[in-house]
């Protein structure tokens, strides 16, 4: 290309940054590509009252903030065009002191302020954590990372899986076992802070049964980005099926079965130093096993609960989630087998 290739005759710059377009038309391309789906986390998919009332709020400034962009970029435009430098015109006449254009450009700035500050403050106190009388009380518990959900009015107790009713009121009332979490699940309520010594309340009501992910949403050590949640809402009945398994004593293995010689395991390995299997240890340094059979994940929501994976997390828990306290267990693959059964019938 020779130097003078994007000089005009008149002096000014050719546009080379059209040049350009191409590659930003491909990088938009795929930038777009990641509004394909399915999004798990989505906070544009809500699911409660809660998530509704906070996309509402949403929509509303996106829409002002869109008006804004549309107005204040079109003025722009039409300026730098129509006021552009022009070969052999003179110096541009300067305006001073507008009254009417003064008053406008501070009026409309502020009457947005007000339409986008009546609904957030409107937003602040509708998620304020005021549940309506006869709520679902759920206490949360955030440790280093795992979640502890306790259901004081019924008695039970579950780890990383939130369980609760359709279209019923849910009060959740949340603090910390020992640093700051965040409890976060994007389809019905969140983001809320976990600390030690403070209660913080959500109230929100599921509109729909199904499995919604979440996440713990304050950075809280090495496996932060692994303290995940699943919260599943059921039917009226489903719930109840569950609270009544939970509630029931842990499976006992029958005589001489694998799952048998894995309780034996389980009594005489490092494993009852910390764990509750209710009637064969009681230590509460990490999850209660009871019913960990039931659970469809393990290690705070990070992996399926398999055989592949309970045998790989018991064998050494660290390598798969860093700075895990459990620390790795060699037991032979007989015994590994044997207790992996065990867990796994405790449904
Ligand atoms: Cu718990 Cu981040």
């Amino acid at each position: 290309m020779a130097p003078n290739d994007n000089v005009r005759v008149d002096g000014l710059r050719s546009p080379v940054y059209f040049d350009a377009v191409p590659f930003v038309l491909v990088a938009v391309l795929l930038v777009l590509t990641g509004c394909s789906g399915p999004f798990p986390q989505s906070v544009f998919a809500p699911r409660s009252d809660f998530a509704t009332e906070l996309d509402g709020l949403f929509w509303n400034v996106f829409w002002w903030a869109v008006a804004v962009f549309v107005i204040v970029e079109t003025l722009l435009i039409v300026a730098i065009v129509r006021f552009r430098a022009r070969p052999g015109a003179g110096a541009p006449k300067p305006v001073h002191g507008h009254t009417l254009l003064e008053i406008g450009w501070t009026l409309a700035p502020a009457l947005i302020l007000v339409f986008i500050a009546v609904p957030t403050m409107r937003s602040v106190f509708a998620t304020a954590g005021h549940a309506p009388e006869g709520a679902l009380r759920v206490e949360v518990i955030g440790h280093q990372w795992w979640w502890e959900y306790r259901y004081p009015t019924l008695g039970i107790s579950a780890y990383n899986e939130l369980h609760l009713p359709v279209k019923t009121p849910i009060l959740v009332e949340m603090t910390s076992g020992d640093v700051i979490h965040s409890f976060w699940a994007p389809g019905l309520g969140g983001k809320r802070d976990l600390i030690q010594g403070r209660t913080s309340r959500i109230a929100f009501r599921p509109d729909s049964t199904g499995e919604f992910l979440g996440q713990c949403a304050e950075f809280c050590g090495a496996s932060h980005a692994n303290m995940r949640l699943r919260v599943i809402v059921e039917s009226d009945s489903v719930f109840q099926r569950w609270i009544d398994r939970q509630r029931g004593a842990p499976a006992t293995p029958a005589q001489g079965s694998p799952e048998e010689r894995g309780q034996q395991i389980y009594r005489r390995s490092a494993c009852i130093g910390c764990h509750t299997i209710t009637g064969v240890s009681s230590a509460k340094v990490g999850p209660d096993l009871s019913h960990v059979g039931s659970r469809s994940t393990i290690a705070g929501a990070l992996f399926p609960n398999t055989t592949e994976s309970l045998q790989r997390w018991i064998q050494n828990a660290p390598a798969l989630k860093p700075g895990a306290l459990m620390p790795p267990q060699n037991l032979s693959g007989e015994d590994l087998d044997a207790l992996v059964a065990y867990l796994q019938s405790l449904k």
